[in-house]
Parts: C-alpha cells; sequence; structure tokens
C-alpha cells in the first residue's frame, strides 16, 4: 500500500482519498507507529501528511529518518514536509511570516517530476507558521512562494520530494496533478487499484476469511449494504443469505428495486419478511419521534433474530451453522474509531446494533477499506442496479419518522404517492446529484383548507425538505428552481387528493435538523 502518515492532520484522510483517486491503494497510519512497523507493511510509497503543531513545538511528532533511508520513495506535505527538511540537514525556522489559505506558487522547474508540465505560477492552499530557509544538501528547489523560499524539494536518486503547501485540498489547482506525479513519476508505480482490482482483491479476501462457513447479512436497499451483500455473494456464493425486512416505511419502488432487481442483477439467496402488519401494529398511536425510533429498531432485531433462527434451521447443515455477519462498515468509520485497515478485516462482535448476547457472529466488513465514492464503483463493476448504487442517504426508520404524527397505513400511502412525485421530478430534472437528500414529510396532524373545483377542502400539507450537504453534520436548503417546485406542487395537489398545500423548508442545519423528527 501507500502508506499515508497521519501527523495529526486533518487531511490525512482526505490523502488517502486522493491517492486512491490516483488509483493506488492508500492507508492511513498514525505518527506514533514505528518506522519499523511501518515498512513491515511494505509500503510501496509513504505520503507524510501536514499536522498542527510547529516541528520545534514540544512533544511535535518526529519523524524517524529510518523512513527515508529505506529506499522507499517519500513525499512529504506541510508539516511531513518540514520534518523531512529537518530530518535531511536542512533549515526550518519561526519566519514570523504566516501564510494561509491561498497563495501563488512560484514553480522553478515545470519539467520536474513533480511539476511536469504545470504552469510555472499556480494558486496553493497553505497553512503554515514555520518555513524552510535551507533546503537540505543535494536536493533541487522547484518552487518558490512569498512566505516560503522553500516551498517545495525533490531528489530523484533518493526519490525524496516535498512540498510546503497542501496539494491534497481542491484550492491547490494542480494539487491532484502534483501528488500523482509523485506516486506515477517520481514513485514509479502503477495505477492499478481499479473497481476490477479492487473487486477480486476484495473478493478473495471474503473467501479466505469466511471458508465454508455460512453468512447472514441484512439488506436495507442502502448503497453500503447492498454493495457488502453483492460483494460477499461474488466471494462465497450462496454460502451467503440475505434477509430484507419490509417494515413497510419504505418509499415507492424501494422493496421491488432490492426484491426484483437487485437479486436479478446479483444473484444473491435473498429471504425477503413481510413485517409490515407486525410494524403498524406496533406503530400504532405512537407520535413520538424517540419513541417510533425505539420500536422500529427493537422490531428489527426480533424479525431479523427470528429469520437468522430459520436459516440456520432451514438451510445451516451441522457442520456449517451461520457465523458471519456481513456489515457495510466504510474506512470513515473504522480512521475514525482508530481501527486497523485490513481491507476484509474481522473482529468479534456480540451485539451489533442492539443484536442480542445469544446470537454470537463474528462480523466481515469487506468495504472497511473503502471510501464512499469506491464502494459505488465497486458496486457498479459488480452489477448493482444504478439506482441503488447512487441512492440518495435515507433513513433506517425510513417513512415512519417522515410522519409528523403517528403512523398508520393511509397516512403512509399518502406521504408514499407525494414522496413518489417530488422524488420523478428532481429527478426529472436532473437535480439528483446536486441534492443530497431530499426529505418529503407529512404534517399528519396539521389541517388547512383549501378550494378545489368548487369545493372547500380541509387537507394535509406537504413539507419538502431539499438539503444540500457534505456529510449529513451541517447543511444547507438547497435552491431548487421554482419551475421545478411548481411543478412538484401542482403535481402533488393534483394528484393526491388529501393533500391541498406544498411548503418549501428554507432552514439550514443547524438549527433545523435534515429530518422533521
Ligand atoms: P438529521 O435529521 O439528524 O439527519 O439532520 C442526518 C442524517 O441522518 C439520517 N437519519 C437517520 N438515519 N436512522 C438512520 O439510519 C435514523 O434514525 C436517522 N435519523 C436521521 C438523515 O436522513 C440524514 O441523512
Amino acid at each position: 500500500p501507500v502508506l499515508v502518515v497521519d501527523f495529526g492532520a486533518q487531511y490525512a484522510q482526505l490523502i488517502a482519498r486522493r491517492v486512491r483517486e490516483a488509483s493506488l491503494y492508500s492507508e492511513v497510519v498514525p505518527h506514533t507507529m514505528t518506522a519499523e512497523e511501518m515498512l513491515a507493511k511494505q509500503p510501496s510509497a509513504i505520503v507524510l501528511s501536514g499536522g498542527p503543531s510547529s516541528v520545534y513545538a514540544e512533544g511535535a511528532p518526529s519523524l524517524d529518518p529510518a523512513l527515508l533511508d529505506a529506499g522507499v520513495p517519500v513525499f512529504g506535505i506541510c508539516y511531513g514536509f518540514q520534518a523531512m527538511v529537518g530530518a535531511m540537514g536542512g533549515t526550518v525556522e519561526h519566519t514570523g511570516l504566516r501564510e494561509y489559505g491561498a497563495t501563488e506558487a512560484t514553480i522553478t522547474d515545470t519539467n520536474s517530476t513533480l511539476f511536469n508540465g504545470q504552469p510555472d505560477q499556480q494558486s496553493v492552499w497553505m497553512s503554515h507558521g514555520d518555513s524552510a530557509s535551507k533546503a537540505p544538501d543535494g536536493v533541487r528547489v522547484t518552487a518558490t512562494t512569498p512566505g516560503a523560499a522553500v516551498a517545495a524539494f525533490e531528489d530523484d536518486e533518493r526519490k525524496l520530494y516535498g512540498v510546503q503547501w497542501h496539494p491534497e485540498v481542491m484550492h491547490s489547482t494542480f494539487g491532484q496533478r502534483v501528488l500523482e506525479n509523485f506516486l506515477w513519476r517520481g514513485a514509479g508505480l502503477d495505477a492499478d487499484w481499479t473497481p476490477g482490482a479492487m473487486v477480486d482483491e476484495l473478493a478473495a479476501q471474503v473467501k479466505e476469511t469466511i471458508g465454508s462457513d455460512r453468512a447472514i447479512c441484512a439488506l436495507s436497499g442502502g448503497v453500503d449494504s447492498s454493495v457488502a451483500a453483492a460483494l460477499v455473494q461474488k466471494a462465497i456464493g450462496d454460502q451467503l443469505t440475505c434477509v430484507f425486512v419490509d417494515h413497510g416505511l419504505l418509499r415507492e419502488g424501494e422493496a421491488e428495486q432490492v426484491e426484483k432487481d437487485f437479486v436479478a442483477a446479483t444473484g444473491v439467496d435473498l429471504v425477503v419478511v413481510d413485517a409490515k402488519d407486525r410494524y403498524l401494529e406496533a406503530l400504532a398511536g405512537v407520535s413520538d419521534p424517540e419513541e417510533k425510533r425505539k420500536i422500529i429498531g427493537r422490531e428489527f432485531i426480533r424479525v431479523f433474530e427470528q429469520a437468522a433462527r430459520d436459516i440456520v434451521a432451514d438451510r445451516g447443515d451441522e457442520q456449517h451453522p451461520v457465523k458471519w455477519l456481513v456489515q457495510g462498515t466504510l474506512y470513515p468509520d473504522v480512521v475514525e474509531s482508530g481501527g486497523g485497515t485490513g481491507a476484509a478485516n474481522i473482529k468479534s462482535h456480540h451485539n451489533v446494533g442492539g443484536l442480542p448476547d445469544d446470537m454470537q457472529f463474528k462480523l466481515v466488513e469487506p468495504l472497511r477499506a473503502l471510501f464512499k465514492d469506491e464502494v459505488r464503483k465497486v458496486g457498479l463493476e459488480l452489477g448493482v442496479p444504478e439506482e441503488i448504487v447512487w441512492r440518495q442517504p435515507f433513513p433506517g426508520p425510513g417513512l415512519g419518522i417522515r410522519i409528523v404524527g403517528s403512523v398508520d397505513a393511509e397516512r403512509l400511502d399518502i406521504l408514499r404517492r407525494a414522496d413518489k412525485i417530488a422524488r420523478e421530478e428532481l429527478t426529472a430534472a436532473g437535480l439528483d446529484r446536486d441534492i443530497w437528500q431530499c426529505p418529503v414529510v407529512l404534517l399528519a396532524d396539521v389541517r388547512s383548507v383549501g378550494v378545489q373545483g368548487d369545493g372547500r377542502t380541509y387537507g394535509h400539507p406537504i413539507v419538502l425538505r431539499p438539503v444540500s450537504s457534505e456529510d449529513a453534520m451541517t447543511a444547507d436548503w438547497t435552491r431548487v428552481p421554482y419551475d421545478v417546485l411548481a411543478k412538484i406542487s401542482g403535481r402533488i395537489t393534483n394528484e393526491v387528493s388529501e393533500v391541498n398545500r406544498v411548503v418549501l423548508d428554507v432552514t439550514s442545519k443547524p438549527p433545523g435538523t435534515i429530518e422533521w423528527e
């Protein structure tokens, strides 16, 4: 792998993603890992990330020179760059001149390994207080900025490179090119982390992990669980059984998508449990959002548990009980929880998402090395339908938390029809990739007076909540063109007779959340 050494920067994960975008497999490791441990991973190249500290600050993370002497190509970024300069005999000083934000860099050699074919002036993103004032002996300085006499150095012989700025952020105009030049030209690596290669490698690891055991997977219809299931199916075929709990809270067409399209495309062995009535009963009369969530989660566990037992009874012969539970965990969660990065890593889990203690599965997480965009590529490679691969986030409790008020079959039906229209029109307007997600909410306990034909109506409002976001932590309301909104409003009020008003939510998050409940 290409190792990205995390010096405590918020950017390490981003660097790892950029390396993947250059079609090379990357892993983030903490700077506290010893050089010996890092080299034991047989890295094809090493990228040293930025970091918050000054190299002179007390307790500043240090760089073991052994990393630079191992013959492995190394690229330092910001703090990593300065640490390299220091370790290689150059000088890093507190110049008093700070550079933050967009800066113009002057490239002094546009034929160099890093800057080949790029303009000699380029906008770069800076964030540093210290600067390299003297380059190490024997390297070439190939860029300067107003605040840094040495802003980039290159040593083709030892394959050591570095830049003072952050090539991984979008604001560095040629950042990705610089990184790719390091990886492809400097380190001479082949861009081999392609979707096909990912599928082969991950499937092989899953196969090795699971062997001839049986596995189950709870399908939700979302991207991650679908792609995880498709991958495991590719690896172990019908040793995998997927369980789809139809709780009746999905949107129009979604259950069919899983039951028919997904199965047809991937050949997974699917058990569909129709739990619609059970959910309606359990949810009857409940309007508190958290109470609804609890009930929906609890019922899911009960249904899933029963399905798992049935599978054991039906299909698991004595030698091959169901031992594995497939989960669609992604790399950002793994890094965040400080976990290891083996691509199909496994751990024992006794209580996954609230599963009861007496169901002791081992977890297989085939996507735990992947970022979301890679999951999508793998999904497409595996033939998972585009509608699933590009699906916007949808909450587990589904429409259950999009009816403000209690949930019943009639209300679900109203909401489902309104939601279908909104989705159709947003898709027709080509807005699916601009919008992070668009909850459509039924205010079931609110009625307002309207007029239709010659008659007075007393109907419900539907709320449209289109939001733009990067990670759902914050969001802004999406400026959907008026004519698209008009079309949605016109169709909903015409086609869904119980609804006589459509309103638009123009609140950002915070203070609002994305969902209404
Ligand atoms: P909020 O409403 O908190 O939503 O701004 C943030 C993101 O999380 C989704 N969401 C949920 N997902 N179970 C889920 O699996 C839930 O109970 C739940 N509540 C909200 C929401 O759709 C958005 O993407």
